[in-house]
């Protein structure tokens, strides 16, 4: 919309005068609509590598575990608000975890007008011990209030960081109050949830035992094995160095 040329519909009011016969009724305009989808998908702060993520250009040409995801997003979407949990794509570096969490919550803002928050796990704990520090000019506050009130948060790459007990209890805490304003979480984790598997590569290892058994009650897992999906589109003999 040109900021100069008020809206032709509604001359900027937000409302639509729908006249039936005698009787006059307003809706909200399109304009309005458009604005607020725009709003939210700037707080919603999608970086920029993941600007083009949208449900409908991930690819699943084989009924495999892409597809089974793809699946569970789309009816999560469709559902929403009447879900009770979120989903944790569980996968090798890849496989396009990512790419579904922002395919959704892309969605959720476009179709149902809700807000959203995409926050990288490593980003989200630098933030949070940066306002801290005495000279910065954030708080605690300002940092987590987006953080335990967006309807939608994404958390990405759970895990990625070596979990002090600080650590545990700050995303502890996030949780735990979103899960009693039963707010949802959609989380991505290159760590497997293998309880069997206490290396360092499970999930529980990497962010504890107490915090897992939270993220079972949010979340429903899904699992997503394949290859790397940039490894299909490079071209043969490239990255290779003898
Ligand atoms: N099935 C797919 N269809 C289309 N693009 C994909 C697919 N899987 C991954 N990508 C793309 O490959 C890149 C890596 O995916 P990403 O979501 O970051 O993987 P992960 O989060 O599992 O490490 C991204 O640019 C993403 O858009
Ligand atoms: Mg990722
Ligand atoms: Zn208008």
């Amino acid at each position: 919309m040109n900021r100069d040329s008020p809206c032709p519909i509604c001359n900027d009011s937000g409302w639509e005068i729908i006249v039936e016969g005698e009787h006059h009724r307003a809706v909200r305009c399109r304009c309005h609509l458009k604005k607020r989808t725009e709003r939210l998908l700037q707080e919603a702060r999608i970086p920029k590598r993941y600007q083009h993520c949208t449900l409908k250009n991930f690819k699943t040409p084989k009924q495999d575990d892409l597809w089974t995801a793809k699946g569970v997003a789309k009816d999560f979407v469709k559902d929403y608000p009447n879900v009770d949990m979120g989903i944790l794509f569980i996968g090798p570096c890849g496989v396009g975890k990512t790419h579904l969490a922002v395919g959704i919550i892309r969605e959720l803002i476009e179709k149902k007008g809700m807000s959203c928050l995409f926050y990288d796990f490593r980003d989200l704990l630098l933030d949070i011990q940066d306002s801290y520090n005495p000279v910065s000019e954030s708080s605690e506050m300002n940092v987590l209030a987006p953080v335990l009130q967006a309807e939608v948060l994404l958390l990405d790459e759970l895990g990625a960081r070596r979990p002090t007990e600080w650590i545990k209890e700050t995303i502890d805490h996030i949780l735990n109050s979103r899960y009693n304003d039963k707010k949802i979480v959609i989380i991505t984790s290159n760590f497997l949830d293998n309880t069997k598997e206490k290396d360092r590569y499970s999930l529980e290892q990497r962010i504890g035992s107490r915090l897992l058994s939270r993220l079972r009650e949010m979340c429903r897992k899904v699992e997503m094995d394949a290859d790397d999906y940039r490894n299909k589109f490079k071209p043969q003999g490239f990255n290779i160095i003898k």
